[in-house]
């Protein structure tokens, strides 16, 4: 069993927190945020994520969970997770890094001899060596080592408490093998199911977390790319992908075509390890994360074209509804949502736009107040010229052609995930288009 801190309980953070409580430590949470100290401490989950609830609840009653503001609790743990965001700097590519710096800062005075400072959060090459330094200067026998993270949301109690990788990126020998030990101690669950583990040095372990993101990425606009080609060309792209995915060398996951990605990290991530490479004269080695991140951003803009296409021609003053406006699936995260960006494009260009989504309402009322909501997608859907499905939630992907058509004013059927089946929906009077698609 190790005492340990987890600092910053957002997404990443609090799932860590309430897993490593699960998994038999003693764990404090410590966040600047007191509201979602408070929601956490009284078992309510700040977002939305399949499963975290009951594991934070269980974990609050087994006693070996609780959460602060007070940075001061630290002590008496000798295990202090740095799991704060590092999101994009305005108006720059790079990251953003004054939460890492104000975590370590603030912790640094307060770490007692022996105490293992880990890094969770995605950062540009080079910060943890430049954070162990600081970590020596205040407590000179604590270390630091680096740890990424690849949960992904809709998933994140499941990644967190059975990983596919551990990757531990250790400071230099001597102190390697005590890091090393202290982390077996805190993952002891995992790897003794067998999780593979990666053992290497900080650099390595940073790269390790920028190329994963940057591989995914590259590998949905690179379905992305097809797709424009198979538009131009008049073939399918899911069929594509099902051929050229069953040589297990490529694989089928994720080669979905559609809008393309979103969220909090893919798109930040590779702008910030371009940013990176930049500094240290590698700019030509990412050249094509520029162009991986130019034909994301093109879907969106394809998605309000074809509305416009589908519509005749004009969509100013035409009633569409948008089911969808979470990134994705199974999360109510609605940053760099590429859904409510084809929204937001639409209302602007004149079309009065309605969008449902069954978690993120909340999120999206806050953040595109201009837009119109509404609670089911048959209610969105009233009236409505266009419906275009931009998240493939379950509920919409098994939706009723025969029965949406009842409320809509027109049967105009935008599928921006490939998600339904184009027959279904054409057989039943409906206009269907999708990307890349016939
Ligand atoms: C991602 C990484 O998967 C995870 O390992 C890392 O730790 C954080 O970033 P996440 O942002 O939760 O996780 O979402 P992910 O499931 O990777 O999806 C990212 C985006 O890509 C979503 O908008 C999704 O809709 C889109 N996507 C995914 C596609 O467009 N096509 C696909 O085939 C797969």
């Amino acid at each position: 069993m190790t005492k340990m801190t987890v600092i910053g309980c957002g997404y990443l953070g609090a799932v860590h927190a309430a897993c490593m409580a699960r998994s038999g430590h003693e764990v404090i949470g410590i966040d600047v945020d007191a509201p979602k100290v408070e929601s956490l401490l009284a078992g309510k989950a700040p977002f939305y994520e399949p499963g975290f609830e009951d594991v934070l609840v269980e974990a609050l009653e087994s006693g070996r969970l609780t959460f602060t503001t007070d940075l001061g609790a630290v002590k008496g743990s000798t295990v202090h997770f740095v799991c704060v965001g590092t999101p994009q700097r305005a108006g720059e590519n790079a990251a953003d890094m004054t939460y890492v710096d104000a975590a370590v800062n603030g912790l640094a005075p307060h770490l007692s001899p022996g105490d293992l400072v880990v890094g969770k959060s995605t950062v540009p090459v080079g910060t943890a060596a430049r954070l162990a330094s600081i970590v020596s200067a205040h407590q000179s026998t604590a270390l630091l080592a680096w740890n990424p993270e690849f949960l992904r949301e809709g998933f994140a109690v499941q990644d967190t408490l059975s990983p596919d990788r551990l990757v531990y990126g250790l400071p230099p020998a001597p102190h390697a093998e005590v890091a090393k030990a202290m982390l077996d101690e805190v993952y002891a669950q995992p790897l003794a199911a067998g999780t593979p583990l990666v053992t290497t040095d900080y650099a390595t372990a940073e790269l390790v977390k920028a190329a994963a993101n940057s591989f995914l990425a590259t590998k949905i606009s690179f379905i992305n790319a097809m797709a424009e080609v198979c538009e131009a060309a008049g073939a399918d792209v899911a069929q594509l992908a099902d051929a050229i995915g069953h040589d297990v060398r490529i694989g089928r996951r994720f080669l979905n075509a559609g809008l393309g990605f979103g969220g909090g990290c893919l798109s930040k991530d590779i702008r910030a390890f371009m940013a990176r490479a930049g500094e240290l004269g590698a700019d030509q080695a990412l050249a094509f994360l520029r162009e991986i991140d130019s034909i994301n951003m093109r879907r969106r803009v394809r998605m309000v074209d074809l509305a416009r296409e589908v519509c005749g021609g004009s969509i100013v003053g035409r009633h569409i509804a948008v089911l969808g406006a979470a990134f994705k699936p199974n999360s109510d995260d609605i940053r760099d949502s590429p859904a409510l960006n084809v929204a937001a494009q639409m209302q602007l260009q004149g079309a009065t736009v309605t969008v449902t989504d069954p978690e993120a309402l909340a999120n999206a009322r806050r953040v595109w107040p201009n837009l119109h909501y509404a609670d089911t997608a048959m209610q969105a859907a009233a009236g409505a010229d266009l419906v275009l499905l931009l998240t493939e939630w379950e509920e919409y992907r098994t939706i009723d052609p025969d029965e949406l058509a009842t409320v809509v004013a027109g049967r105009r059927m935008l599928d921006g995930r490939n998600a339904l089946e184009p027959t279904q929906w054409r057989n039943a009077g409906w206009t269907y288009r999708a990307l890349g698609r016939p």
